[in-house]
């Protein structure tokens, strides 16, 4: 139990002008999954933060949406213009007037954060009662990064920004992280205080470490051994790194859980979907959102799994297959070529190869649903034109467009009749060799 109550303030106002993009920088996405939703989900699993503040700016509509459709205890709070990253916490200061507890700061951009280490970072804080606690890491190189300056005592005095330090400031490998841990009552006069001075001509939120020292206030940092913990993101090769240092953190919690992975530079699976021991995940897959998957289970090569499967044991998810949003229950088979979405199928279901749930009607813009249920079977190429539920033991005949329910132990068929025409080729060489000259 911590002495305080915690409050976060998330920075998310800034353009990110090294993405060349349209899009904000912080709606940039891994695995489907905005940076700035990797940070607030990590702030929310501390268990200790009652309220988030986001600061918007940039983009601020776009990333207000997101931050309103997907997280209720989070408010956000315009900067604009931005003038730097201490004018950018400022703007929440009028929320937590008064406010006698511990204020986390962190960036939008740095999404490989986790809960585990902001919780052990607010309780060292906490623990040593500190007034302002900075998270840092040693850098072999540090540049672009603000630098920890200690005294001869080497004690903690200031952070001083790349383009503002001097040849022997540069040199030092102690950088500053970007997270902050604030006892808001002691701290907060510093931000009536910040000066605009400087290479950048910015208010710059590290500049509260000086003010604090010179009120003899206590000033620590917090060295985080996990660097990849504080990447943060300013171009989209740093995305795609982050990316790849997410995938095979996820990667080996799945192995380390009993999953076999045969190549695991050709596979991407989501941190939030668990998988059953004994599945086996072959090369080039790609597995997005949230997911279970049960034991046994057989998925790939080229299986592509969107978000919001529940798939049971023993299950087989086969080449160029798609699932969205569907349930499969055990002993299920879709081995090839077909796309099942905003389906429940059943156990011991086989879909034949190029099924095709059409669940989506682009017109009324409504999803609906394939109903799939025990023992039931689709031929090849079918169609099943949602919403449609073909019931137990029922079958489905090659290249089939079902419109209509099927009735159990039924087999339902809609083709045209097959016409065989005896001796039509034999004619046609006859023919074109010359018996019509
Ligand atoms: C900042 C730190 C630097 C640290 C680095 C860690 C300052 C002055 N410098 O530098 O010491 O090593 O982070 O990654 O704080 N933002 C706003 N409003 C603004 C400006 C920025 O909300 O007016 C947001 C940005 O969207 C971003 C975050 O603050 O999420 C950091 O801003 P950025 O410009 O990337 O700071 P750095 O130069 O990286
Ligand atoms: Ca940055």
């Amino acid at each position: 139990m911590l002495n305080k109550n915690v409050k976060s303030i998330i920075l998310a106002a800034g353009k990110g002008t090294r993405m060349k993009s349209d899009m904000p920088k912080v709606l940039h996405t891994i695995f489907n999954k905005p940076l700035l939703g990797y940070v607030i989900e990590a702030v929310n699993n501390t268990d200790l933060v009652s309220e988030n503040f986001v600061i918007v700016g940039h983009e601020a509509e776009k990333v207000e949406k997101f931050v309103n459709d997907n997280y209720s205890n989070a408010k956000c709070i315009l900067q604009s213009p931005q003038l730097g990253t201490g004018d950018a916490v400022n703007k929440a200061a009028p929320f937590i007037n008064g406010f006698d507890g511990y204020v986390i700061v962190v960036c939008g951009d740095t999404p490989l954060i986790t809960a585990e280490t902001l919780k052990n970072f607010v309780e060292f804080h906490d623990n040593n009662e500190a007034d302002l606690t900075v998270m840092s890491a040693i850098f072999d190189n540090p540049k672009n990064y603000g630098r920890i300056i200690r005294d001869k005592n080497n004690r903690f005095v200031a952070i001083v920004e790349e383009k503002d330090a001097s040849p022997e400031q540069k040199a030092v490998k102690e950088i500053n992280a970007g997270i902050y841990c604030i006892s808001w009552k002691s701290v907060h006069e510093a931000f009536n205080n910040l000066q605009n001075n400087n290479a950048q001509c910015e208010y710059y939120l590290t500049d509260i470490v000086k003010w604090s020292v010179e009120h003899n206030l206590k000033v620590q940092s917090y060295i985080l051994d996990n660097k990849d913990e504080i990447f943060g993101i300013n171009s989209k090769v740093q995305l795609a790194q982050a990316t790849k240092i997410l995938n095979k953190k996820s990667l080996i919690r799945l192995m380390e859980e009993g999953v076999q992975i045969v190549d695991p530079d050709s596979t991407y699976i989501s941190p939030e979907t668990t998988i059953g021991a004994d599945t086996l995940i072959l090369p080039n897959v790609y597995i997005t959102g949230r997911n279970t998957i049960g034991t046994h289970c057989k998925i790939g090569p080229f299986s592509h799994i969107r978000d919001g499967a529940v798939i049971g044991n023993n299950v087989r998810i086969g080449n160029f297959v798609e699932i969205k949003k569907s349930t499969i229950k055990d002993n299920t088979n879709v081995s090839h070529l077909s796309y099942v979405g905003d389906s429940e199928l059943g156990s011991k279901v086989n879909i034949g190869a190029g099924t095709i749930t059409a669940n989506y009607n682009p017109i009324s813009k409504v999803k609906s649903k394939t109903i799939i249920k025990d023992g039931a079977n689709t031929g090849s190429n079918s169609v099943l034109v949602a919403p449609v539920t073909i019931n137990e033991m029922a079958s489905v005949a090659a290249g089939s467009v079902i419109t209509k329910d099927v009735e159990a132990y039924s087999l339902a068929v809609s083709r045209s009749p097959l016409k065989i025409i005896p001796e039509w080729v034999k004619r046609k060489i006859e023919q074109l060799s010359g018996g019509i000259k």
